[in-house]
């Protein structure tokens, strides 16, 4: 399964507020990921941004009038969210989200949303005051009762010059809300423990040992499994990736604070996939000063990191917990592999041939190999993203899940 926009049929809906021009470069997101798009604007909208620049942004004609709309090509208010996976509304005023709040059919956008049998996802964005006022919050509960997905807006420096909460968050935290509201959620129920990026091991105050992990393979699984319905908690170590939407975020700088992480976070988890590139060595001394070039040479001790790998091998259980590792390696991948499914307990692992080209560490796409008792699969060389997608395929088809995975101990 894809966890994409690609095919899917969205509309959004924007209201009057100063902050529809970010709506613009969502919708140019959303068309170029092959998402197609339907942009209902209310009245007020329509001050702020023309309704050509979504037209033109979209490909497709923008809905404005209820009854022009209807003259002009028969799509209805019921046929507009018939066809479509799902409705955004972004920004949304106090204004409209009274009007939900009410069921009020005043207009295109609000009687589109109450005939609709489709998730619908709400981003409010206005003055903190407005946000803040007992009416504007008493509607939102009452939207989130009727089954709307709200989002929490941003705090920040506002387009009024006021502070607070209010601002419409980046479409990189909102899109993943959204794909979980449109994708099956074959996870669904499942508590996700993913670890990602590298690890640092500090030697003085401004320099340290770390490997060339950029965290994209870790981070697309944890993003996959927040969007197939699964509760995440992501450890991870100095990535260059943003934070995902959605997931429980730990972040850690060495070896051993993610050794803790790990531990204090894996006991009431269905599933820990170990992605990040921990460092295998830490330094024995660090030094409390910036260490000078005085002599021509410098002899370094180092001393073993914990496997974490390995420890939850032996800790977790395997009845309960599904445990999947993961191996770079360059030549023998296979064998390597087997070896390390093997010596470490897992169920799974997942091994990155990184002697192919355009595969591995910092890039975008990965070659994966996936190992367990069974044996052997070759995944196809693609995104990371769509790779993290075929790894949960391959363990829902394999009916790798553990039956008892969601309980607690
Ligand atoms: O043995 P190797 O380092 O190749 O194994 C890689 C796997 O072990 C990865 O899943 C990685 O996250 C995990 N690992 C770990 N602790 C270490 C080293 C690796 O958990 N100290």
């Amino acid at each position: 399964m894809s966890t994409s926009f690609a095919g899917k049929r969205v509309v959004v809906g924007v209201t009057g507020s100063i902050a529809a021009f970010k709506v613009a470069g969502w919708v140019s997101t959303l068309t170029k990921e092959e998402a197609l798009v339907d942009v209902v604007m209310t009245e007020a909208a329509t001050k702020f941004v023309a309704p050509m620049t979504f037209a033109a942004l979209s490909g497709r004609p923008v809905f404005e009038d209820m009854f022009t709309t209807e003259q002009q090509g028969g799509i209805s208010h019921i046929g507009l969210s018939r066809e479509a996976d799902c409705i955004i509304i972004a920004p949304a005023t106090a204004q409209t989200i009274a009007r939900l709040a009410y069921g009020m059919a005043d207009d295109l956008l609000s009687t589109t949303v109450l005939a609709a049998r489709i998730p619908v996802i709400i981003c409010p964005a206005m003055n903190v005051q407005m946000y803040e006022h007992p009416a504007t919050t008493r509607n939102l509960k009452t939207l989130l009762s009727l089954g709307y997905q709200v989002i929490e807006p941003d705090s920040g420096v506002m387009a009024c010059g006021e502070e607070g909460s209010g601002r419409l968050p980046e479409w990189e935290q909102v899109a993943e809300f959204v794909l979980r509201e449109i994708c099956t959620k074959d996870l669904g129920g499942q508590k996700v423990l993913v670890t990602a990026g590298p690890t640092r091991e500090p030697y003085d105050p401004v320099r340290f040992i770390s490997n060339r992990s950029s965290g994209k393979m870790g981070y697309a699984l944890a993003r996959t499994a927040f969007r197939r319905g699964a509760e995440v908690t992501l450890i991870s170590g100095p990535a260059t990736q943003p934070v995902p939407g959605g997931v429980h975020f730990v972040s850690v700088t060495t070896a051993v604070e993610m050794y803790k992480a790990v531990m204090d976070h894996f006991q009431d988890k269905s599933i820990i996939v170990k992605a990040a590139a921990v460092s295998d060595f830490r330094c024995a001394k660090q030094f409390d000063q910036k260490i000078k070039k005085d002599s021509s040479s410098l002899i370094m001790e180092l001393e073993q990191n914990p496997d974490i790998l390995k420890e939850l091998g032996e800790l977790c259980d395997h009845d309960r917990q599904l445990l999947i590792g993961f191996a770079a390696e360059s030549s023998n991948i296979k064998e390597e592999g087997r070896k390390k499914l093997i010596g470490k307990k897992l169920d799974l692992i997942a091994v990155n041939d990184i002697s192919s080209a355009g595969a591995g560490f910092e890039v975008d796409n990965n070659q994966v190999t996936l190992i367990d008792s069974a044996g052997e699969a070759q995944l196809l060389h693609t995104s990371k993203l769509k790779t993290a997608d075929l790894i949960w395929d391959h363990v829902i088809a394999n009916k790798m899940l553990k039956p008892a995975g969601s309980k607690s101990p």
